[in-house]
């Protein structure tokens, strides 16, 4: 039996989980190479777009499910292409779970779900009030886990990701920020800067990831990933001062649609289960930076 199969294993998040189990483990990456191009050498990688149901490979042990398009704001104005990658997708990732007798599916979903919380910090039992496509799309993707797990009795779980930074990232305001800095750009800061959010370094992801595998009980299990301080954006721009040694240019828009200014999840439940990051929010922006930065 394979010990995981991961979909988007070839993307950020994914291909960090793989390096952590592909050496000890039997591990199949299922990826179409879209934004993702990670190859791990110890894993089995098959090119193959989940918008269509893909054959079985073999019998699994946990079914990883990463695959998505994680640009929140494109999914404002292309919606349908998106819920063919968020949704149709996640579906045809059950039914592969369901048909390779999976005993554990593993959703990479998001603080998205919550939208504009009406309390923060946010626990899980908050209800699903997405302000975007790409929050609407994993609330369903959430539904459908829980709909197969109690379906079809396969034990799942759904970890709400708060921002994820650090290492190989190839989106968000980190990666965003390196780039433009990069082409001598000038940093864009949506609305006054004072959003204030909370970033994960990616390895305290993937250790969440873990332990969530190991601990979470039977059935349908929830759980928020995120760490307990926030960044602003004008502190990320102070941070990357900092880290380079020299002032940026700003550029100041409009506040953007779907871009929740205020979040902050409550992870108590995953810290019961042993959760401990080696990194607050703010020393993850730190430690994604001197990264970034060093690469660039
Ligand atoms: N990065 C974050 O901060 C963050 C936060 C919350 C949730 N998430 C979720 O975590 C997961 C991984 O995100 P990421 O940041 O690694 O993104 P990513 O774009 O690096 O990885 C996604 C991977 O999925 C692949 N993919 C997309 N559509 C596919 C399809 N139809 N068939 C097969 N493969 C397909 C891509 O090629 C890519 O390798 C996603 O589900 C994302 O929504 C990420």
């Amino acid at each position: 039996m394979m010990d995981y199969l991961v979909t988007g294993g070839a993307g950020y998040i994914g291909g960090h989980f793989v390096d952590t189990v592909a050496k000890k483990s039997d591990v199949a990456v299922i990826d179409d190479f879209s934004t993702g191009h990670y190859v791990c050498k110890y894993a089995r990688i098959i090119k193959a777009d989940l918008r269509n149901m893909v054959p079985k490979i073999g019998n699994v042990r946990v079914l990883m499910h990463f695959a998505a398009n994680p640009d929140v704001k494109g999914s404002m104005h292309d919606i349908k292409s998106h819920y063919e990658r968020d949704v149709t997708a996640t579906l045809n990732a059950l039914e592969l779970a369901r048909k390779s007798d999976a005993e554990t599916i593993v959703f990479a979903s998001s603080s998205t779900v919550y939208g504009y919380a009406k309390k923060v910090p946010t626990p899980e039992e908050s209800p699903f009030a997405p302000v975007s496509g790409y929050g609407l799309f994993k609330a369903m993707g959430e539904n459908l886990v829980s709909y197969y797990s109690m379906s079809y009795g396969i034990r799942s779980i759904s970890l709400r990701f708060a921002n994820i930074i650090g290492g190989r990232t190839g989106h968000g305001i980190i990666y965003n920020y390196a780039k433009w800095i990069k082409e001598g750009k000038p940093l864009e800061v949506w609305g006054d800067g004072n959003q204030k959010k909370s970033y994960v370094y990616v390895h305290d992801l993937i250790d969440a990831i873990h332990i969530s595998i190991k601990e979470a009980g039977k059935g349908y299990s929830v759980f928020n990933v995120g760490n307990k301080d926030q960044t602003r954006v004008n502190e990320i721009i102070e941070i990357f001062e900092d880290v380079a040694g020299k002032r940026f240019r700003i550029k100041r828009k409009d506040s953007q649609e779907g871009d929740v200014r205020n979040f902050l999840l409550d992870s108590t439940k995953l810290r019961k289960l042993g959760w401990k990051p080696k990194y607050n929010s703010s020393e993850a922006v730190r430690q994604a930076v001197i990264e970034i930065l060093k690469d660039a």
